[in-house]
């Protein structure tokens, strides 16, 4: 069974799909990793963040892995690097990129075709998954969401954070539309644990008895 979770930065997407994942039993795939560790590569190498081309050859050289809570790409482990602001500014001028999101999307079917999992993203429910048994969409307001990227960057201050989530969420918003057939929660005023039994209980009435 897959469960696709997507939504903006900051609307509480992986620490839910993380507890679900824990839950449920499932694994748990954090796409926006692999377009953070492309990134990361592309910088180490120099690679104009512009060039799609350019980018789209480096993500299909570059392999992707996960093992436990470490993210790698091409043997080297980025788990920490991947979450500084230098990432955060420019990622999605990376992942934009139609040639990149081509060997993404192929490989995050491949990983979705091993099992259950949970898998968090902006396309998954419409693009990488449209199949998906259970489809969600995250989203919660602006000030809430620039709030708790505050809490995960309490070194960025919260002018520059509410500045690169406005204008993330500007560069994100093709890729930040809900499957039609998504169920929306807004996490605004719930906390984790609402909204991870909320999710259970729509994985729960799919799940054949
Ligand atoms: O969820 P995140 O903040 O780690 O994602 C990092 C960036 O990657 C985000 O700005 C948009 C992009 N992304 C994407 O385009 N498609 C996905 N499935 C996941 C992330």
């Amino acid at each position: 069974m897959i469960v696709a979770i997507d939504g903006p930065a900051g609307a509480g997407k992986s620490t839910v799909a993380r507890a679900l994942a824990q839950r449920l039993g499932f694994r748990y795939l954090d796409t926006g990793a692999m377009y953070r560790a492309l990134t990361w590569l592309a910088l180490e190498h120099g690679v104009g963040l512009e060039d799609g081309s350019a980018l789209g050859a480096l993500a299909e050289a570059s392999p992707i892995t996960f093992d436990a809570d470490h993210v790698s790409i091409d043997g080297q482990d980025v788990t920490e690097a991947i979450r500084g602001p230098d990432i955060d500014r420019v990622v999605s001028s990376v992942a934009r990129h139609p040639e990149v999101r081509e060997v993404m999307r192929d490989r995050q079917r491949e990983l979705a075709e091993q099992g259950d999992a949970v898998i968090e993203g902006r396309d998954i429910g419409t693009v990488v998954c449209p199949g998906a048994d259970v489809k969600v969409y995250l989203n919660a307001e602006r000030q809430i969401r620039a709030e708790r990227r505050l809490a995960e960057r309490p070194e960025i201050g919260a002018d520059a954070l509410a500045t690169d989530l406005r204008l993330r969420d500007q560069s994100d918003a093709e890729r930040m539309m809900p499957a039609p057939d998504a169920v929306r929660i807004d996490t605004t005023e719930l906390d984790v644990e609402d909204v991870v039994g909320r999710i259970e209980q729509l994985v729960r009435e799919r799940q054949p008895a």
